[in-house]
């Protein structure tokens, strides 16, 4: 109690209680009788005003309130005043919380309409239908070069998109200032990783992890530093394929790659090699298909050359089998890697394979 309160008549701090009141509630008088409807408040404003009054009501009727104090005062009154005071107090109580209780169930009422109107929902309204999705044009071709080698016995490997010197560069025979670091400069972070230039890498996992012989492929996604054009992405898929054991010569790499290329693009595709150099491989090389479309003849797809590049390939090097532990005098083997991407617009008559990874939907809808 404040020392103004105290000095004060019993009777004069009830009123004084009572005035304070009525002009603190004044402004929500509105939400009383017939005009509560009208106040007109929205959704937040309601709420705001909902929690204002919880507030007043505490102010004013809480146990620090003045009314409290006063009702402290009953017992200390002249005996004769005691109950006309005591009646004081309790009529100024009862009014205070009549009037507190009817503006606030205004108020939760014009909250809860609030609410529900929100919340309704017009059955009657067409539905909205969810977008179904679909693999990806290059998922698409993943799918059926796995389809064709797990025929051939093929097992399929997947691994990490993220490696060391180690497995992107030196355990595939490429040492440090090797001139073939450069057309696969990646991207580097801090901690001596590098994003993987190529899915060679997943040769030595491979053999690490399984031992030879091996038969296997693996597709995903590689990294180069490449500035994108209609044929180069920094980001784009390969497929890598080894296949290391007693006794395996050139002439099984031929036979395995043509089998998939007659699989993949028809039974009369004549597959072509040319010497090229890979540091993994011994002897390298590329290998080219016979155009799809035009059958050999020169057409716009093959650039009126009759073949399509393809891949690279090659005799595991010895020194990869040695940087898995492999014995290359008892085991020797094949390797190849191809572009998907670039054997996705192919196929898919594209003219530009950074369509692939624009994600605009009416572009990847069409391989539905
Ligand atoms: C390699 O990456 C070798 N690892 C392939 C290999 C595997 C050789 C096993 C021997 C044995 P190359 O750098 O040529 O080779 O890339 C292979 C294919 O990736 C290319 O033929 C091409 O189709 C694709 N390619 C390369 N750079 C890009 C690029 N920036 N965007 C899209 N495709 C690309």
């Amino acid at each position: 109690m404040t020392d103004t309160a105290r000095d004060q008549e019993p009777t004069q701090q009830v009123e004084a209680a009572r005035k304070a009141f009525e002009q603190e509630f004044e402004r929500f008088a509105r939400f009383i009788g017939d005009s509560a409807d009208k106040a007109g408040l929205n959704l937040d404003q309601a709420v705001a005003e909902e929690r204002a009054l919880a507030e007043l009501r505490i102010r004013h009727l809480g146990k620090k309130s003045p009314l409290a104090a006063a009702k402290k005062l009953i017992g200390r009154v002249a005996p004769e005043q005691r109950a006309s005071f005591g009646q004081l107090v309790q009529s100024t109580e009862a009014a205070f919380i009549l009037q507190l209780e009817q503006a606030e169930q205004n108020i939760k009422k014009s909250i809860e309409a609030q609410r529900t109107a929100r919340e309704s929902i017009d059955v009657t309204l067409p539905g909205r239908r969810p977008r179904l999705g679909h693999r990806h044009p290059i998922t698409l071709l993943r799918e059926r070069i796995e389809d064709i080698f797990v025929a051939l016995g093929y097992a399929i490997e997947d691994d990490r998109e993220i490696e060391t010197d180690f497995y992107n560069f030196d355990a595939l025979n490429i040492p440090l200032n090797h001139p073939a670091r450069a057309p696969q400069d990646t991207f580097y972070t801090t901690e001596g990783f590098a994003l993987r230039s190529q899915t060679s890498t997943v040769q030595i996992h491979a053999m690490q992890r399984r031992g030879v012989p091996i038969r296997m492929i693996a597709p995903g996604r590689v990294f180069r530093r490449d500035t994108p054009d209609p044929t180069h992405n920094p980001m784009f898929f390969q497929v890598e394929g080894l296949c290391v054991d007693r006794g395996i010569t050139m002439a099984h790499l031929k036979g395995t790659v043509g089998e998939f290329l007659r699989r993949m693009f028809g039974a009369d595709t004549v597959t072509r090699f040319r010497p090229s150099y890979f540091p993994f491989t011994e002897p390298s090389a590329e290998f080219d298909f016979s155009c799809f479309k035009c059958k050999g003849s020169g057409c716009r797809i093959c650039k009126h050359s009759g073949w399509i590049e393809l891949g690279g390939s090659g005799m595991v090097h010895p020194n990869v089998l040695h940087a898995v532990g492999a014995d290359p005098t008892e085991y020797s083997g094949f390797a190849f890697g191809l572009g998907i991407d670039r054997m996705a617009a192919l196929m898919y008559g594209l003219d530009d394979i950074r369509l692939l990874f624009e994600n605009d939907v009416r572009f990847l809808e069409k391989f539905e």
